[in-house]
């Protein structure tokens, strides 16, 4: 009985104390590192959605060195060549990391919904967690994109309403959301009945499925809503936000709603600019880490 007592009380204080190296940046047993993985952008006028999240991470955890990598090889390719900007693949930090000797791996992803992006980013996060031995990690943690359940739905919905509260009562809120062929975009219709139980003046649309801008126009004319404003429902206001949603061509969401006889204005502001997504992004963070 005492035996046991005193196991377990070394225990506590050898962990706790490898703890505290690490928060220290001491000794390398135990060093803990957040890797935060983003579709990406190649807007520079965009990134403070992306980046917004980053900064927002280094503040809650202070001790933890934090680094971001881009799941999108198509934009990191762009910023290469465009910009000459060198943003790593997922794989990539966590190869390096593992070379500087972090030992507890935290990955949360930036995707709106656990679709194509979210699922390389587990194969790739599995691989890692599966490897044995010198180049493996003690522990690899993968964290929930936003909208994993519907109570999800139901939170983000509430940090929508807050966000758009001061809007006059006559106008209507239209999301632009991604959209995927992933079964995971279930999740917008899931989204927009967690919008629809606010008194029906969020509609969310996608750019790539369904629901569509059809399906918002056929929702806004049973409202007598005659004015909008546009917002994006992704991370950040970038490419799609600002040419297939909010740009001059005929066929962006501004142009056909104002062809339908909308007012319309655009409210070019990604999700990841919100104080409170933020917040929330930061607890997915927490549940894994704590
Ligand atoms: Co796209």
């Amino acid at each position: 009985m005492f035996k046991n007592y005193f196991v377990t009380v070394m225990l506590v204080v050898f962990f706790a104390s490898q703890a505290g190296a690490a928060e220290d940046g001491g000794p390398a047993e135990f060093k803990r590192g957040i890797l935060l993985a983003a579709f990406g952008t190649s807007m520079s006028e965009a990134e403070r959605g992306i980046s917004n999240l980053v900064e927002e991470t280094r503040r809650a955890f202070p001790n933890v060195e934090v680094r971001l990598a881009y799941t999108s090889n198509i934009i990191r390719r762009k910023l290469k060549r465009e910009r000459g900007v060198d943003l790593p693949s997922p794989p990539e930090v966590l190869a390096r990391m593992k070379d500087e000797g972090f030992t507890h791996i935290y990955v949360q992803p930036m995707h709106v919904i656990p679709g194509e992006e979210y699922d390389d980013l587990k194969n790739v996060v599995e691989a890692f967690a599966s490897v044995k031995g010198k180049y493996g990690f003690e522990h690899v943690a993968l964290g929930r994109p936003f909208l994993s359940e519907s109570s999800d739905c139901d939170l983000m919905a509430g940090i929508l309403s807050r966000r758009f509260a001061d809007l006059p009562s006559g106008k209507a809120v239209v999301l632009m959301g991604h959209g995927s062929p992933h079964k995971a975009n279930a999740m917008y219709g899931e989204m927009q009945k967690a919008l629809s139980r606010l008194k029906g003046r969020f509609f969310l649309g996608t750019v790539e499925a369904a629901p569509n801008l059809e399906d918002v126009l056929a929702a806004l004319k049973k409202t007598r809503s005659k004015a909008v404003v546009l917002s994006p429902f992704m991370v950040v206001a970038g490419d799609h936000a600002r040419n297939d949603l909010a740009g001059d061509e005929p066929d962006s969401w501004l142009s056909l709603l104002k062809k339908s006889g909308y007012k319309v204005e655009a409210d070019l502001v990604g999700l990841g600019e919100y104080p409170e997504v933020a917040a929330l992004f930061v607890n997915r963070v927490r549940e894994m880490i704590e």
